[in-house]
């Protein structure tokens, strides 16, 4: 099995270059499928569920050039509509492909996308609101079947801000007939990056960002040009790594205010933060502070995607922090593999207890998912000695080059076997 094999204790000092969002990309390729012709997309992360989504799209018909960064998607030729229970697996947020297949042919089947490492993942939002749109949504021993003769858009309540939910529902309205109203939307950036690329193809959506969106529905769309936004969870997990090792980075390509949250977090353990116009410099302090209470919220509350990368930052920082996991059931797996590096956390239900240490000792440590991976590379990164990780497959989903970009960084870092 693939390692990272992690020489801890050197400073990260020099410049890092942010990729393109993984959960910008995703719904944004999706939307490919709503066009009858081209989409081209510039700042493409190279990361494996990038690659995933682009075997689904070739599944369902389309033809897909890729070069670098650039992705082109031809999308004329969408014959099929069914997504593959081995890719659906694969990926679980492949469901947000339903609402552009339903939106374009009209049906779509696909298996129940289950339940990952972070908690069981429904999809009941997603279908109640397919169904308020005159979508036919039937289950049987493990499939879904969706089909309809015409999207009736009308005015919904998502019970929860569920960011694929809200992506579906701008995704499957917006070739419907009539106007959707979603209230208590998603409002994360992603969300205005999907808006922002379905305006460019002709769509009328507008409110994303807001909890409340608007969709008035078009007959069609047209080829598009885009370029994807900054991932601000990679920015943050580098910033996280630049303070456990105490070190002095610059994040260059970086959108500041979509990172508001985690900066004001940072700057509680006493690192220094400089911002500049599409950078920002990280000067690690010598002690690390504990940080009192991380409640992860919705956005624009702290993400529940930063919150292992801030524990693991926080295993040698000076005192306790309790940091509360309110999005996912299960976000915690993580955990056991820094106590076995000498990590004192007690989990208390959706609650860590983090007891600062002097420090961590390598290991050998196994990821269990993505944002979890990443935890595990930064106490690799601090721990003394050597840290055997594996399971890095996880990570690769959704950070491109890490190891890479790491050495570069000055890390002791390579693959192994
Ligand atoms: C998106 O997942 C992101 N993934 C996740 O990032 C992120 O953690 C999450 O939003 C929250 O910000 C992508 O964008 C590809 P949700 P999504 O629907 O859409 C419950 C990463 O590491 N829920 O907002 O699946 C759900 O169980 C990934 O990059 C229902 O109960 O998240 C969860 O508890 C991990 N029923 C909560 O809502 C539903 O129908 C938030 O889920 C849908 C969701």
């Amino acid at each position: 099995m693939e390692s990272y094999i992690i020489n801890g204790g050197n400073k990260l000092e020099g410049r890092v270059n942010i990729s393109g969002s993984k959960n910008a990309t995703l719904p944004i390729m999706a939307a490919s499928i709503l066009n009858e012709g081209t989409t081209t997309l510039y700042n493409v992360p190279d990361i494996y569920d990038v690659k995933i989504m682009i075997n689904i799209l070739e599944n369902v018909g389309c033809k897909i050039y890729r070069n670098r960064d650039k992705v082109v998607i031809d999308s004329r030729n969408v014959s099929d509509t069914v997504i593959p229970d081995v890719l659906m697996r694969q990926m679980r947020s492949s469901v947000m492909l339903v609402g552009a297949v339903i939106g374009r042919k009209r049906q779509c089947n696909f298996s129940y996308p289950g339940g990952c490492e972070i908690g069981a993942r429904p999809i009941d939002l997603h279908m109640r609101a397919f169904r308020k749109l005159n979508v036919n949504v039937r289950e049987n021993s493990g499939y879904i079947y969706c089909d309809t003769d015409c999207i009736k858009n009308t005015e919904l309540n998502l019970d929860f801000p569920s960011v694929g939910a809200t992506e579906n529902v701008m995704l499957l309205s917006v070739l419907g007939e009539g106007n959707t109203t979603i209230k208590n939307a998603a409002r994360e950036p992603e969300i205005i990056d999907l808006q922002n690329i379905l305006n460019k193809m002709g769509a009328k959506v507008q409110g994303a960002g807001s909890n409340i969106i608007y969709i008035e529905g078009v007959k069609k769309l047209k080829d598009v040009t885009y370029t994807i936004m900054p991932d601000r969870i990679e920015a943050g997990t580098y910033l996280c790594m630049g303070v456990a090792t105490k070190g002095h980075i610059i994040l260059d390509n970086v959108n500041v205010e979509h990172i508001s949250s985690i900066l004001s977090k940072l700057e509680e353990t006493k690192a220094r933060i400089i911002i500049r116009k599409n950078s920002i410099e990280l000067i690690g302090n010598s002690k690390i502070m504990g940080i009192d209470t991380i409640k992860t919220m919705p956005y624009p509350g702290f993400p529940t995607d930063m919150q292992s990368q801030f524990v693991s930052m926080l295993t040698i920082s000076k005192g306790t922090s309790i940091v509360t996991e309110n999005i996912f059931e299960n976000r915690f797996k993580y955990v056991s593999e820094l106590i076995r590096m000498g990590a004192k956390i007690n989990v208390e239900g959706r609650t860590a207890i983090i007891k600062g240490v002097k420090n961590l000792e390598g290991a050998l440590i196994e990821a269990h998912d993505l944002r979890g991976g990443a935890a595990l590379v930064i106490a690799g990164l601090i721990a003394n000695g050597q840290t055997k990780l594996i399971g890095i497959k996880h990570i690769q989903r959704g950070y491109e080059d890490i190891d890479k970009k790491l050495l570069l960084l000055g890390a002791k870092i390579k693959k192994g076997e």
